[in-house]
This record gives structure tokens, sequence and C-alpha cells, in this order.
């Protein structure tokens, strides 16, 4: 590819052949942090891709031990991936952020993973209806994703959309997340996923790659 804007429009479109048809997608940057466009203003383009990721900086797990990370794993990933595939992002917030302390996130998990719980998002999307790709990246959390992607994607109709799962995680891979996925999207289609250690998503680029490349096919 000729330019970075080239190559990432070319992925753009892979991706969007594999969930649905690109129809006059206009390039657009998009940043980590950027508000996703409004479903008004998709529906002109349609084959949209949204990456939506939930992230919890602090203190992590790290190779047997601890770091304190200023920006969480999941978030890195979801930078590298929106720098070389045009997408709208949105960051997952909770209503209630969790600690920035491991062992009581943990705590709070557990307790959120017995109870079911399906905890508030504060920046609900109106409507993932001008997108046919979502990117759905989290940690894995007690092998599975964090409750409230349950809650993200219970709260939207996924009907005929290709979801990706996106992991960073510390030995458990996707986890449960196709799984999940595929029973709390309904009549989604379930994509190729793409699972990063944590402590590699600084340098996930390869891995991104070769995972766009594997997906465009
Ligand atoms: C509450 C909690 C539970 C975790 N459970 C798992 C697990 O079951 N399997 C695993 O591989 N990693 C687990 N990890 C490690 C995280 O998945 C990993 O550090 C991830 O990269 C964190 O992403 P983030 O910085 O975006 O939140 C867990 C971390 C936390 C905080």
């Amino acid at each position: 590819m000729p330019d970075a804007m080239g190559r990432r429009s070319f992925l753009r479109f892979a991706l969007a052949g594999v969930g649905g048809a690109a129809v006059g997608v206009p390039l657009s940057a998009c940043g980590a942090q950027s508000e996703p466009r409004s479903p008004q203003a998709q529906a002109d383009g349609g084959g949209r891709i949204l990456l939506a990721y939930f992230s919890r900086p602090g203190e992590n797990y790290w190779n047997g031990g601890r770091r304190n990370l200023k920006v969480g794993n999941t978030e890195v990933l979801a930078g590298a991936i929106s720098a070389r595939v045009d997408c709208d992002v949105h960051r997952i917030e909770p209503v209630d952020p969790y600690p920035a302390d491991y062992d009581a996130t943990v705590q709070r998990n557990v307790r959120e993973q017995d109870a079911e719980a399906r905890p508030a998002i504060a920046n609900s999307l109106a409507s993932i209806d001008g997108y046919d790709t979502i990117l759905l990246a989290s940690p894995i959390w007690n092998v599975r994703a964090p409750m409230i992607m349950s809650t993200f994607t219970e709260t939207y109709d996924f009907a005929r959309k290709t979801v990706h799962p996106l992991t960073t995680h510390a030995m458990s891979g996707l986890g449960t997340t196709p799984e999940d996925y595929a029973q709390s999207c309904e009549d989604a289609r379930i994509g190729t996923g793409l699972a990063v250690r944590g402590e590699e998503a600084r340098k996930a680029g390869r891995d991104v790659d070769a995972w766009l490349r594997r997906i465009a096919r």
C-alpha cells in the first residue's frame, strides 16, 4: 500500500467485506478516544465499523507480578487497531468505575459474575444500526469478558452484523468470548477473534496486521 491512509482504507474495506457490503465509505480519522458519529451521519455510508472496548487502567497482572498501568492494555490494543482500520471508536465507561486496586477489582468481578450482574454503562450509544461490523474488545476477567460487556451486547440489536471478539489477557486467550457473544448478540455472525497477551499489547502491531490479513481473505 502506498501510504498509511491508503493502507488503512484498504483494511477498512477488507474488514467491511467480511461483515457486509462496503458502500461509498468515507475515509475518516479515528483515534482511541474519538466519539462515534451519530447513526444518522452513518446511514449514508453503510458498511461502517465500530470498535467498542472496555479497559481498566491501574494495578494489573504483569508477567506473574503486578504493574500500575496508566493506560489499560485493551485500550492500547484498541489504539493499534484504530490506527489501521477506518472505524468509529467507543470506549465503554462504567457508571461505577472499577478500582485501581487489582485485588479489589478481582473481588468485585467475582461478585458481579456470581450475581450475573449487568453493570451500568455511563455513555451508552443511541444505536449501533449504522454499523455492519462490530469489534468488541475487552480484557479477560475470570476467563470471560467483564460483565459490563454483557450489558453492552444486550443493549443493542446485533442481527445481521459481524462481531469480532478481541481480548487482552494473561493466559486465557479469547476465554469464552466467542461463545458468549454468539449467545448475547442474537443473529450476529461471530468472526475470527484476536487475543493478545496484555504484556504484549504495546508491541502487537504484527499480530494485528496478521489478524487483519486473515479476516480479509
Ligand atoms: C479482575 C481480573 C481478572 C482477570 N482474570 C483473568 C483470567 O481469567 N485470565 C487471564 O488470562 N487474564 C486475566 N486477567 C488479566 C487481564 O485480562 C489482563 O491483564 C488484561 O490485559 C487487562 O486489560 P486492561 O488493562 O485493558 O484492563 C484478569 C485481570 C483482572 C483485573
